[in-house]
C-alpha cells in the first residue's frame, strides 16, 4: 500500500471559476437547503473524490495518489480527511446560515481483494478471507484511478466548460477493455444552469463501478463516511420538510446490472435513535434509493419477505404489514437489507453487504410503482429510463418519512435528517463491459 501523496496531486482539483462570481437565483418555492440552488451560478464549485470498496483507500495510483481518499490505515485516514478539508478552505463560499463548498463527483470501485483485510466487516476489523464473494483480478485490484483534469475555462461565445475523467485500468496500452469515467460540465455565461454529463464504462477488471454526483454536508458525517467531510447543503434536510427538483436525461442505462439511482439519499443513525458520533461499531448508516432501471427485478416479494421492509405505510399513515399478501406493494421494493449489528430483526431476514461501508448500512431500495404517486416518483417501469428525460420534483422528505428503517425496539425514533442526497448509477458486477451515459441539471433541495 502506497503512502506516498503530495499535497500536488490535489491541487489540480480544483475549480474556481472566480473571475465571475454572480448571485444564485432564488427558489421559487421555498428556501434552498444547497449552496448553489438549481446549480445555476456561474462560479461553479465541483470536488472529486474516488473510492474504494468500503469508502477507504485501497492501492494508490502512480504518480496520483488517492484523488481523495480515506485509508483503513489512520495515519494516511487522517491525511485523506486533510485533504478534503484543505480543499473545502479553497473552495468556501460564504453564505447564510452557513459557509459551503462543492457539488461532490464520487466516483467508487467494487473490487474487493479479501485477502488485504482492508475492509472492516460492519466496522469491526477483520482478518483476511478467502476470495470468491467479490470481483477481485487479482492483488492491486483495489488500486485508485487516474484522473485527469480539464479546468473550468470561458471559449469564445460565453460557454464554460470543464470535466474530470479518467480510468481505473492503470495498464491500458497491454489491450483488452478499459474502465472510463468523464463528468464534463457546461454553462453560458449569466443564464441557464450548469448541465453535467456522466459516462461511466465498465471492464473486465473494474465490473462493479459507481458515479455520482452528491449533495453533502458542509461538515459532519456524510452518508458512507466516519469523519468530517465537506459539501454543499449549507442545511441538513430533515424528512418531511423538503423536496428535490432535479432535471435528468439518460442517454445509455449501464445494462442490466445498472442500478440507476434517480434519487439516493444517506444519513447515519445508531440503532438507539442516537445520533452517529463517527465510533463505526455503533454507527450505522442508511440509504434509500429509487431505481429507474426497467430490468431491475423486484427481489422482494411475497414468497420472499426477507427482502422487504417488515412494513409499509401509505401516504395516508395506514401500516402496511410484509405478510399481508393482498395489499402489501412488493413490486414497489427491489430490496430491503437490515443493518448486520442490529439486535432484535423480524424473521426472516437479509442483512446488507458488511464491507462496502466503514460502518454498517442499511439500504431500502424502491422501484417505480403507483404507490410512490402521491411524492411525485416514478410510478410505473421505464420513468425517468432513456427516452423519458425530464424535470422531477420529488418529495423526497415526505416519502422518507414513512419508509422503514429499523431502530431497536422501545427506542425514541431518530430525526431523519439526510447529510447526502445523490444521483447516479452503480453498475453492480457486470459480465459484460457496459456504458451509462445521463446528465444532470437544475439541482435543487428546497426546504418546505
Ligand atoms: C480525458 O479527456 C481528455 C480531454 O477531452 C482527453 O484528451 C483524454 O484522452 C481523456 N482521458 C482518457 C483516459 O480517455
Ligand atoms: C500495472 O503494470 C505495472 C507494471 O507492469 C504493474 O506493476 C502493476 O501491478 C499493474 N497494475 C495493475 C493494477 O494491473
Ligand atoms: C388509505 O389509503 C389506502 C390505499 O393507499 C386505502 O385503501 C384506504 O382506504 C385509505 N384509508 C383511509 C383511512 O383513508
Ligand atoms: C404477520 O406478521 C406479524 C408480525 O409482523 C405477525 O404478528 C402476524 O401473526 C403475521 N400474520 C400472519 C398471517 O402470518
Amino acid at each position: 500500500m502506497a503512502q506516498r501523496v503530495t499535497y500536488s496531486t490535489i491541487l489540480p482539483l480544483l475549480v474556481t471559476a472566480n473571475w465571475l462570481v454572480l448571485s444564485g437565483v432564488p427558489s421559487a418555492n421555498g428556501a434552498s437547503a444547497v449552496g448553489d440552488p438549481g446549480m445555476r451560478r456561474d462560479g461553479l464549485r465541483v470536488a472529486f473524490e474516488a473510492w474504494n470498496f468500503c469508502n477507504e483507500v485501497g492501492q494508490e495510483a502512480p504518480d496520483m495518489g488517492s484523488p481523495r481518499a480515506a485509508d483503513c490505515f489512520d495515519l494516511s485516514n487522517l491525511y485523506a480527511v486533510e485533504k478534503e478539508l484543505y480543499l473545502g478552505s479553497l473552495c468556501e463560499i460564504s453564505d447564510t446560515p452557513k459557509p459551503w463548498q462543492f457539488w461532490m463527483v464520487m466516483l467508487k470501485n467494487g473490487n474487493y481483494d479479501t485477502n488485504s483485510g482492508l475492509c472492516p466487516e460492519n466496522g469491526k476489523k477483520v482478518p483476511p478471507f478467502k476470495p470468491g464473494r467479490f470481483p477481485c483480478f487479482g492483488s492491486g485490484c483495489m488500486n485508485q484511478p487516474i484522473l485527469y483534469h480539464q479546468p473550468t475555462a470561458l471559449d469564445g461565445n460565453g460557454i464554460m466548460r470543464g470535466g474530470f475523467n479518467g480510468s481505473y485500468d492503470l495498464n491500458s496500452s497491454t489491450g483488452g477493455s478499459t474502465s472510463y469515467f468523464e463528468v464534463v460540465w457546461e454553462k453560458k455565461v449569466g443564464s441557464g444552469g450548469w448541465v453535467f454529463a456522466h459516462k461511466l464504462r465498465t471492464s473486465r477488471k473494474y465490473p462493479w463501478l459507481m458515479l455520482y454526483l452528491r449533495a453533502d454536508a458542509t461538515k459532519g458525517y456524510s452518508g458512507g463516511y466516519h469523519y468530517d467531510t465537506r459539501g454543499i447543503l449549507k442545511t441538513l434536510p430533515e424528512s418531511p420538510n423538503f423536496k428535490v427538483r432535479l432535471s435528468l436525461d439518460i442517454k445509455q442505462g449501464g445494462g442490466p446490472k445498472s442500478q440507476f439511482y434517480l434519487i439516493d439519499i444517506g444519513s447515519c443513525w445508531k440503532n438507539n435513535g442516537a445520533r452517529c458520533d463517527g465510533d463505526v461499531l455503533t454507527d450505522v448508516t442508511r440509504y434509500s434509493e429509487m431505481i429507474v432501471n426497467p430490468e431491475t427485478p423486484a427481489w422482494c416479494s411475497s414468497t420472499n419477505i426477507g427482502n422487504c421492509p417488515p412494513y409499509h405505510i401509505t401516504p395516508n399513515n395506514t401500516k402496511i404489514l410484509r405478510n399481508d399478501t393482498a395489499h402489501f406493494p412488493y413490486g414497489a421494493y427491489h430490496y430491503y437489507c437490515a443493518p448486520g449489528n442490529a439486535q432484535h430483526l423480524e424473521k426472516p431476514y437479509s442483512t446488507c453487504d458488511p464491507y462496502s461501508n466503514p460502518q454498517a448500512q442499511e439500504l431500502l431500495q424502491l422501484l417505480p410503482h403507483p404507490i410512490w404517486r402521491e411524492y411525485g416518483y416514478p410510478t410505473k417501469q421505464g420513468d425517468g429510463w432513456i427516452g423519458n428525460g425530464r424535470t422531477w420534483e420529488l418529495d423526497v422528505g415526505g416519502l422518507s418519512s414513512r419508509l422503514y428503517f429499523y431502530q431497536d425496539p422501545g427506542s425514541p425514533p431518530a430525526r431523519r435528517i439526510w447529510t447526502s442526497i445523490d444521483v447516479g448509477t452503480e453498475v453492480f458486477v457486470s459480465d459484460q463491459d457496459q456504458v451509462a451515459e445521463w446528465t444532470l441539471s437544475d439541482f435543487d433541495v428546497i426546504l418546505t
